[in-house]
């Protein structure tokens, strides 16, 4: 290993649940329309998982689609991360899941509890195994069967959620140490828990012995994501030593278009390098980044060599934002 060994993206894979549910399907039953989804968030549809598929299958396919691109086999993976706040069961970890699933041999498994900030926090974990030679293989997944948290009384929340997966790989490859390597160039993390009552699930094994349902009070944080994650970004982009003009593609998390428009427009990127999924993907949680450069490399837009910039907030709350060039 050289000192200037960076985790570089080696393959990208998504997985959408066949079940498409659009606006009129959820003003069937709830006091919601269309127009009103559209206006405040840009959502027109999302997937829902089938009964009985679990968190583990939708990652388990975005992971075969990863190591595919990547030209790996399950055989070679050492260590697999997954970003989840919908996991199988309270525990083993879905990670472990999906390495019994992958046949994955004997190696690290454990699921990154992050809520919306789930895949930014594990690329963030997973960069600092695979540059100090603890992994040279990496799976990193956000998995979410989102719908299951839902209260299906409650318009402020349950028409905004939808379910879903992406995974990366990430390798070891050789830098120069500058801003032209391929791989993770910087990183920053951020947790508030004195904001948990603005978005939270209301059930734990410790606490009511049931899974619970999603609560949040959707415009505090709304409000809390426009203006804090631009710091983080910044942040993120100082450590890599890139600047604003040169990110070729910003894929935020895909809560509403209105907060990634705010985040946009204050850190002066115009729409043209936005890669936006909400429309179809709706808030698909830890999954939504992957899913979103999982779409923008297949559509041709995202390509090898350009700089990415991901960000994301959500429950804890927890926020922040990856840097790296692909
Ligand atoms: O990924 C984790 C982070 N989560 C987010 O980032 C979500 C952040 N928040 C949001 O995206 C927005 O705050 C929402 C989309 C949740 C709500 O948009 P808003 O513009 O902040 O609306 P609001 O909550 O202030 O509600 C405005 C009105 C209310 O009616 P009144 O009190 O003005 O009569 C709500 O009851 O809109 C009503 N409303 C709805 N109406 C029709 C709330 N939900 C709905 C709905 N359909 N689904």
């Amino acid at each position: 290993m050289t000192a200037n060994v960076r985790s570089v993206v080696t393959g990208v894979g998504g997985c959408l649940p066949p079940g498409v549910v659009t606006n009129d399907d959820l003003a069937a039953f709830v006091d919601t329309n269309d127009a009103w989804i559209v206006e405040r968030t840009g959502i027109h549809s999302r997937r829902r998982a089938a009964e009985d598929q679990a968190t583990s299958d939708l990652a388990v396919e975005a992971a075969r689609k990863a190591l595919a691109q990547a030209g790996r086999s399950a055989d070679d993976v050492d260590m697999i991360l997954v970003a989840t706040t919908t996991p199988d069961l309270t525990f083993p970890a879905t990670a472990a899941i999906v390495q019994r699933k992958l046949g994955a041999p004997v190696g690290i498994a454990f699921d990154v509890q992050a809520v919306c900030s789930g895949f930014v926090y594990a690329l963030a974990v997973a960069d600092n195994f695979v540059v100090r030679g603890l992994a040279r293989c990496a799976l990193v997944i956000g998995a979410e069967t989102m719908t299951r948290l839902m209260d299906w009384t409650d318009r402020g929340t349950c028409v905004l959620f939808g379910d879903g997966a992406g995974a990366v790989v990430l390798e070891p490859r050789a830098g120069e140490g500058t801003t032209a390597d391929r791989g993770i160039l910087g990183f920053a993390l951020r947790a508030d828990g004195a904001k948990q009552d603005l978005l939270y699930v209301d059930g734990g094994p410790s606490t009511t012995g049931t899974v619970g349902k999603l609560r949040m009070q959707g415009n505090q944080v709304f409000r809390h994501a426009v203006v804090n994650i631009s710091e983080a970004v910044l942040a993120a982009a100082e450590t890599a030593g890139v600047t604003m003009a040169q990110v070729d593609w910003f894929i935020p998390h895909q809560a509403n278009q209105r907060i990634l428009e705010g985040v946009a427009k204050r850190l002066g990127i115009d729409g043209t390098r936005v890669i936006s999924t909400v429309a179809e993907h709706a808030n698909t949680s830890a999954a939504s980044i992957p899913l979103a450069l999982a779409t923008g490399i297949e559509d041709g837009r995202i390509r090898p060599g350009q700089l990415l910039l991901l960000e994301a907030m959500g429950g804890g709350l927890t926020w922040g934002a990856v840097v790296l060039r692909l």
